[in-house]
Order: structure tokens, then sequence, then C-alpha cells
């Protein structure tokens, strides 16, 4: 049965749609391996609190950390990755082995067996927050996919083209689901068009938590 969270005209739900280098892992997680890894994201979070991020449009409006050994940050000197975190100048909180797991079944039966990412950002949106559409090009290696793991309310993730111009569709993302970006969808635009409050399954969460592991340096 397909799945029903995607609208009609997009991608379909079915991995044979979607276009070459991308892949989504619906249910990659079960509700006890989602729930492990919200435990592991706060206490990443106690170590290196979520905080908006500046840019030149203001504050983020989903509220951001990082673990790994480097974070990607913004402010008014550019996007860029930390090696620390610059509110506290603390080294980031390591990637815990729960992080490590997830990537690695995520990029299982895809061309990146062997992804080793040295960044993972955590954004969490709660109700209203989004993300304007834009490409991930702060990472030294644009051979090394991008692996996002969903926890909490569904998100409608926006896929775009190649150019921004490229009018973008919609996948809805899950709690634990995995979207993989690599090859020629390497460098899609993508971004977050809304979070769907009250969505969550898991007990604690209200609102999206998304992990997105890179190879940053
Ligand atoms: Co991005």
């Amino acid at each position: 049965m397909p799945r029903k969270s995607v609208q009609p005209g997009l991608f379909a739900g079915t991995p044979a749609n979607l276009p070459p280098g991308l892949f989504h892992r619906p249910g990659l997680l079960d509700p006890a391996g989602q729930a492990a890894l919200y435990a592991a994201v706060q206490a990443v979070a106690r170590d290196a609190p979520f905080a908006h991020a500046r840019t030149r449009m203001g504050l983020t409006s989903a509220a951001m950390t990082n673990a790994g050994s480097a974070g990607w940050w913004s402010d008014l000197k550019g996007y860029r990755y930390e090696t620390r975190n610059p509110a506290t100048g603390a080294a980031w909180p390591p990637m815990p082995a729960i992080f490590r797991e997830a990537v690695a079944a995520a990029v299982a039966d895809t061309p990146w067996p062997d992804f080793a990412p040295d960044a993972c950002l955590i954004n969490f949106y709660g109700e209203g927050a989004k993300m304007g559409l834009h490409q991930d090009r702060d990472e030294k290696d644009f051979a090394q996919p991008i692996v996002t793991v969903s926890l909490g309310d569904d998100g409608d993730f926006l896929i775009g083209g190649l150019t921004r111009s490229e009018r973008a569709q919609v996948l809805i993302v899950k709690s634990g689901d995995a979207l993989i970006m690599g090859g020629d969808s390497r460098m899609r635009f993508h971004g977050i068009r809304k979070i769907h409050p009250g969505t969550s399954p898991l007990e604690p969460l209200a609102g999206r938590i998304s992990l997105t592991f890179r190879k940053a340096l």
C-alpha cells in the first residue's frame, strides 16, 4: 500500500520514483529506536543547548545544536563549520554511538555504505518553524552524501532541483524516516516548508527534530 503521506502527483512514495541519488527510508527506526535516539539528542542538548542561529535574514526559526568534531553554525560572519560551540567555546559533544548506528542503517544499500560523517547538525522545529530552500555547500567534499533522520512531528520536506528556480516537490518525512541526498542529488535545493504539529508519535516530543549528518571537514 503506498504511503498516503506523500501528496498526489509528487514522488508517489516509491523509491523508484525518486530522482537518482535521493533515497527515502520510511520507518528506518522503530519506536524504540526513535526513543533511544531522542534520548541521545537530549543528552547532547544538555551539553550544547539549542540556540537560534543568526543569518542575514534574521534568526533561524529552527533552533540548532551540533554533535561531532565539527558543527554547522551561522552568525553575521556567515555560514561555516566550527570545531567549537561559538556560544560556549567548548568542543561540540562527540557524536553518540547511536547516531552512527542510525547513519549506518540509513546508508546500507546506497552507493555510500561506508559514509562516515564528522558533523551532525540537530535542528528543532517548533510549530511554525521552517527552513527556506537552500543548497548544502559549506562542506569540503560534495562526493559525500547528506543523511537526514527525522524525529517527532511530520515535516514537509521540500526537494528542488539543482537551480533555485526549479519547482520544489514535497516529500513528507515522519518520525524514524531517513533521507539520503548523494550523487546527482547531493546539490539539490531543499528545505522544510512546515511541520504538522500534533503528529509526533514520540510522547515527550512536540515538534520535529532533524539530525543532518555530513562529512564537513
Ligand atoms: Co540543508
